[in-house]
């Protein structure tokens, strides 16, 4: 990406949008070039709507619920992309597993952020999974997306401890933090171009 054409951004969520309003704000305060081409929500209560609409980025309402399967909803969602210009997905807590569909239209231009270190404790409850496991140490991954269920080539893991009185909701706390700081790294090394990907392992480019 050249100084003049910032990287353009395609955010899907489906929640509260905390990573969303990180990635915002980096944008905004300049170590991040690139911009939100849209926002695209398969929720119509999204809070992340709010946030978006707050900083003037397209926000676009998708429901899954009007689509009879994942593939047709996933080619909807390719099409409203495209409409943006979109260069990187970024699943900011969009609770949704991808086809081919869209996995195919951006090849390892699709990045999700988890609570957890995979390939542990894949898919929903990752936090609570790891508390029953007894693991001492969780954390989060950033990965690019294929059509498994967080199985995609890693980028970048963030450690945090687990404690020993750690709730569901402690520990998705302290995880959370973890996830703006490793989400946003990510991003920023995309957009600088800095990430090569070789089968399932991720160069990252010093
Ligand atoms: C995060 O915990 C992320 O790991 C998961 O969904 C959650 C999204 O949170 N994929 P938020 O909407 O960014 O606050």
């Amino acid at each position: 990406m050249s100084e003049s054409s910032p990287c353009r951004l395609g955010v899907l969520v489906s929640g509260s949008g905390t990573n969303l309003q990180v990635i915002i704000d980096r944008i905004e305060s300049g170590e991040i070039n690139a911009e939100i081409a849209c926002v695209v929500s398969n929720k119509a209560d999204a809070y992340a709507l709010t946030r978006a609409a707050k900083h003037g980025i397209p926000v676009v309402v998708h429901e899954n619920t009007r689509f009879p399967e994942r593939r047709s909803y996933d080619s909807a969602t390719v099409e409203i992309l495209r409409s943006y210009k979109v260069d990187l997905v970024v699943l900011a807590g969009f609770m949704r597993i991808l086809t081919d569909a869209m996995v195919d239209a951006f090849p390892n231009a699709i990045m999700n952020i988890h609570p957890a270190l995979l390939p542990s404790f894949q898919g929903l409850h990752a936090q609570q999974q790891a508390l029953d496991y007894g693991v001492r140490y969780s954390g989060c991954t950033v990965h690019f997306v294929d059509c498994g269920t967080d199985t995609g080539p890693i980028i970048l893991q963030s450690v945090v401890p687990v404690e020993q009185d750690d709730t569901e909701e402690t520990l998705s706390a302290r995880i959370q933090k973890a996830e703006h700081q490793t989400f946003t790294t990510a991003i920023k090394l995309f957009v600088e171009g800095k990430i090569q990907v070789d089968g399932r392992k991720v160069r990252i480019k010093t």
